[in-house]
């Protein structure tokens, strides 16, 4: 089914509204099914149990690969553009990646692995890290992909967390003018985690690492050990596809739990009929692969789709700022897929960065991860689509597998910082917050999602109580997405942002929970505090308020000394960008922590700090207000 207009966008709505099944019946049938599912759907919304397609049995990799080596053999799957630009870039073919997906498929079948059993991959943005999850989703085994940019720590909770049988790394990574030691990083979180067989490493740097003999294995060795037949495991539709974790507003990470049948169906659909690609297209979207987004749409939708999608290891900055325009050139980018924190980021370099490059080949830009705001959004709009490409504001979640809220390129008119419209299927509602639906246009409230779509994260992995409490208790029969959200009066949403304790910051979910355990556990330290505040690139910055045991003499070292304690723990995204000591929290009566407040105090809006007569000492406002950073 295809969406070329306004008004078939609204008779798909209507239609996948009204008879759900046959919507998303008709869309499956665009796939390759061992057996074709009779049963569309099954849900229940208080358990909450969701199964798309549950008697249908496939295997992904089949749709991304086999499929398309009948007409798209030599058609390029892949570019991947190194982190230098000294450094050739890679053409893959659809037959040359099938070819490397199943040998190394044979390696972990060879080392013992199949169905259910969970590998890890923690790898720099190279081929290979497509290439290790796609041989996961051969052989039926969970991946977990962990963003090379955690640290130890977070990398062996996660590992722990799924009970990872294997860990697929690299000796280092390239990020900029930077170099990596994923290796070691790897080795110091293996120390913790027993679960671990052997550990497959891809050399990337040629720096000198440490193998340790029977556990670890070279990525090129072993390739040489197998041959390319590797048969596709069969899968039913509702079983593990892979585990992605993101932060929640307490405590650890979850991990979202995807499932292969629907998953393939809503992200190929979404693929395609947001970004409009058509045959021929190169697209690019420059996120990693350890996020959502990568998994979504650099790796299974735009393959499932048959597109020639771009990878690229770098970043934005590196060797300049002129570097994602010189690739768009280079390569003859038609869509590009980028992130807000990005655009702000580019928009305060010279314009020479880029006007020195000819970027005539773009069609259409998107955006995704956080709000946009107005001068981003002209910025992009002018200077990289030249006033002649529709921007795609998609609104999605790690737990929704798929883009939800969004513009079709070139059919929804556009409005800046509006993410417009649902996609076919995606029942939105607003919430007031004593739970009764909005139900008029030009209103403000929390957004929710009354009815299931195939790709929804179906379970919290080890934890299906928390992912009922977290996203299905707090409005029965819906699920809540954590953002808040505007209506306006021609029914176009636009995100507001998280109403509960995650910060987006530059696109990155992180928990303030999560951030303050960890400064917490600084020996000065007893307790803390943690917001957001708004910062002109990063769309969020991270204010930390901590109560210390005893006066601070060096505030400047105790300040260093919690940033590395942050940095090792979770990774340098969640370093704090201020840090203040205070004597203490504004705190209510039952020892609640009011955010409110110091939300407003790190953004420097104290004027008016509403009602804090229910604070159990509302003289330490004062205290707090004298010392702000
Ligand atoms: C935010 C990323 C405004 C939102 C795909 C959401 C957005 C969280 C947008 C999910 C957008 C994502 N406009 N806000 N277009 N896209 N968000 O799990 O707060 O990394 O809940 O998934 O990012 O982040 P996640």
């Amino acid at each position: 089914m295809e969406i070329r207009s306004l008004l078939q966008y609204h008779q798909a709505y209507k239609n996948s509204v009204e008879d759900p099944e046959k919507f998303w019946g008709d869309l499956s049938k665009g796939f390759l099914w061992h057996q074709e599912p009779s049963k569309i759907l099954d849900w229940d919304f208080k358990k909450p149990e969701v199964h798309w397609f549950s008697d249908g049995q496939l295997n992904i990799t089949e749709n991304c690969l086999d499929r398309h080596l009948i007409d798209k053999a030599d058609q390029t799957a892949i570019i991947w553009e190194p982190n230098d630009p000294g450094e050739a870039a890679q053409h893959i073919s659809y037959q040359q990646l099938f070819d490397r997906v199943c040998r190394f498929a044979n390696v972990l079948k060879r080392h013992g692995l199949g169905k259910g059993d969970r590998i890890c991959i923690y790898m720099p943005m190279v081929p290979e890290l497509a290439i290790a999850v796609l041989a996961c989703a051969r052989i039926g085994a969970v991946h977990s992909v962990v963003f090379a940019g955690f640290s130890s720590t977070a990398l062996a909770d996660r590992i722990n967390d799924a009970q990872c049988k294997m860990l697929i790394t690299a000796d280092g990574s390239f990020r900029g003018s930077k170099t990596i030691d994923l290796k070691g990083i790897a080795d110091e979180a293996l120390k913790r985690c027993s679960s671990v067989q052997h550990v497959v490493v891809f050399q990337r740097t040629k720096q000198d690492v440490s193998m340790e003999p029977g556990r670890d294995l070279w990525w090129h060795h072993e390739i040489e050990q197998v041959d390319s037949h590797c048969p596709a495991e069969v899968m039913n539709a509702e079983d593990l596809l892979f585990i992605l974790y993101t932060s929640g507003s307490t405590g650890k990470p979850k991990g979202m739990v995807h499932t292969c049948g629907g998953y393939m169906v809503y992200t190929t659909f979404t693929f395609k009929t947001v970004f409009q690609y058509q045959p021929g297209d190169l697209y690019w979207c420059t996120a990693d692969i350890g996020w959502i987004t990568g998994h979504s749409y650099i790796v299974y939708g735009p393959l499932a789709a048959g597109a020639t999608t771009l990878m690229f290891e770098g970043v934005p900055s590196y060797p300049d700022m002129g570097r994602f325009w010189e690739v768009v050139e280079k390569h003859q980018v038609n869509i590009f897929y980028t992130a807000p924190t990005a655009i702000r980021a580019l928009q305060k370099a010279d314009l020479s960065f880029v006007n020195k490059y000819d970027l005539s080949s773009l069609k259409t830009l998107g955006t995704v991860g956080e709000p946009i705001n107005e001068e981003a959004w002209n910025w992009y709009n002018q200077n990289i689509g030249k006033d002649n490409c529709p921007i795609v504001d998609t609104w999605w979640q790690t737990e929704t597998g798929g883009i939800m809220i969004s513009p079709i390129a070139g059919v929804t008119p556009l409005k800046p910082t509006y993410a417009t419209l649902p996609l076919p299927g995606v029942r939105l509602v607003l919430m007031d917050e004593s739970g009764s639906v909005i139900e008029d246009n030009d209103v403000e409230g929390r957004l929710c999602i009354g009815f299931p779509w195939p790709s929804m994260a179906r379970t919290i992995y080890g934890n299906h109580t928390r992912y009922r409490e977290t996203y299905f208790s707090a409005y029965e029969g819906y699920y809540f997405t954590g953002d808040g959200c505007k209506r306006d009066q021609d029914g176009y949403y636009r995100i507001t942002g998280r109403v509960d304790d995650v910060i987006i910051v530059s696109g990155h979910n992180l928990g303030t929970a999560e951030i303050e355990s960890v400064i917490d556990e600084h020996e000065k330290v007893i307790e803390t505090a943690v917001v957001g505040f708004p910062h002109d690139i990063k769309g969020n910055a991270i204010y930390a308020y901590a109560i210390t045991r005893e006066m601070v003499e060096n505030e400047d070292q105790l300040r260093s000394e919690i940033l590395s304690l942050v940095s090792e723990t979770i990774g340098p995204i969640a370093k704090p960008d201020k840090i203040q000591f205070v004597p203490g929290l504004p705190k209510t009566r039952s020892g609640k922590i009011m955010r409110r407040i110091l939300r407003k105090i790190a953004s420097h809006e104290y004027e008016d700090l509403g009602d804090i007569s229910t604070l159990l000492d509302p003289s330490i406002v004062e205290e707090i207000k004298k010392g702000v950073l």
